[in-house]
């Protein structure tokens, strides 16, 4: 008998707790929106044309899944920089959101550095490190999330504050009703997708059976489902320690689709949509994926759950981390540590 997946043999493996960060998922999220909400508002200079986050990883992933809320909706355009250099097009009028859960990320402080000497108005969102200093110094915004947790693991926080302060300065619409869904609806996830929960009563355990050993590819329909693609790749990457391939519709189909459908590896494909995906993707995902299932190994098509945009994304969001999660557990492997990154900036910091 399988039990690799059972209660116990998960908590003996998970010594650093990560499946009670992800289970606190909601509560989290509650938290980052107080710290946002509770920040004096900054008077906005007038003309603000563009929101630009500047991070990267776990830290920079929050505003992906932000700037997916409000891509068809806002005539605000909100991009991510993952870079050390801002581009050309980002400048005075930008409203910039520095976060980096352990402040001490390089990319992002010179990104932030050169935001501020451009003139432009910056929040910073961050446990503490040389960021929360450097906030402090230029007299900028600091939405101070608690530390203690990896960077990935405190999404709830940096998200739930830089959207919350976003909605505090008018940016956004208020999305109080959203943010009630979504708490009751995370809360309901996070039991249902629990390690308490067998397999055989416990979609994000089945998922990971079905995953593992097979290489996996992930495509999304446009908005939240591709920002939650992003999310599921890197915490595939970072908790399970395993590659995972991401496309995007209709993107994919103009290009990808010829190399997927003729793979003749153990893939497995995960499709993750959205009730607002235009009705040409919709028929693209199934004509894509008659293609090309006769090449896998398996598929599996995931909606997002929910009414409002902001539970539909994190409907996704969670079920993604859980099965990152429980895909580590099948591997013997613990998800918390993340080796490679943290032996690659220690070198960095020498140089
Ligand atoms: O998940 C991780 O640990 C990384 O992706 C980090 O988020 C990334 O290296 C950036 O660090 P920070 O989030 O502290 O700015």
């Amino acid at each position: 008998m399988d039990t690799r997946l059972d209660e116990q043999s998960v908590y003996s493996l998970d010594v650093q707790g990560m499946g009670d960060a992800i289970k606190n998922l909601p509560l989290m999220l509650k938290k980052g929106r107080e710290i946002g909400q509770e920040e004096e508002p900054l008077r906005l200079i007038r003309g603000i044309d563009r929101v630009a986050f500047l991070g990267m990883g776990g830290s920079a992933i929050s505003g992906d899944l932000i700037a997916s809320l409000f891509l068809d909706k806002l005539p605000l355009h909100i991009t991510v920089v993952r870079d050390y250099n801002l581009p050309p097009f980002l400048g005075k009028k930008t409203l910039y959101f520095a976060v980096s859960y352990s402040g001490d990320t390089e990319e992002t402080l010179e990104a932030c550095t050169q935001a501020l000497k451009l003139g432009g108005q910056v929040v910073a969102v961050t446990s503490g490190g040389q960021l929360a200093s450097l906030a402090r110094n230029f007299g900028s915004p600091l939405l101070l999330v608690p530390p203690g947790f990896q960077p990935r693991a405190a999404l709830g926080f940096l998200f739930g504050a830089a959207l919350a302060y976003m909605e505090k300065l008018k940016l956004v619409p208020d999305l109080s009703s959203q943010w009630e869904e979504t708490f009751s609806l995370l809360e309901e996830l996070a039991r249902r997708y629990s390690p308490e929960i067998p397999a055989s009563q416990n979609p994000a355990k089945q998922l990971a059976l079905a995953l593992e050993d097979k290489e996996i590819i992930i495509c999304a329909t446009p908005g939240i489902a591709a920002a939650s693609a992003l999310r599921w790749k890197t915490q595939i990457n970072e908790n399970s320690k395993l590659t995972a391939l991401v496309d995007f519709y209709p993107e994919l189909d103009h290009n990808e689709i010829v190399a997927l459908s003729l793979r003749k590896r153990n893939s497995f494909l995960l499709t993750l949509r959205d009730k607002e995906e235009h009705p040409r993707t919709a028929l693209r995902v199934a004509l894509t994926t008659k293609i090309i299932k006769p090449f896998l190994l398996g598929a599996e098509e995931i909606m997002s759950q929910g009414d409002s945009r902001l539970a539909r994304l994190f409907s996704l969001v969670i079920l993604g981390d859980f099965l990152s999660y429980y895909l580590a557990l099948l591997q013997g492997v613990d998800p918390t540590p993340v080796e490679a990154i943290r032996i690659l900036k220690k070198r960095l910091s020498e140089k």
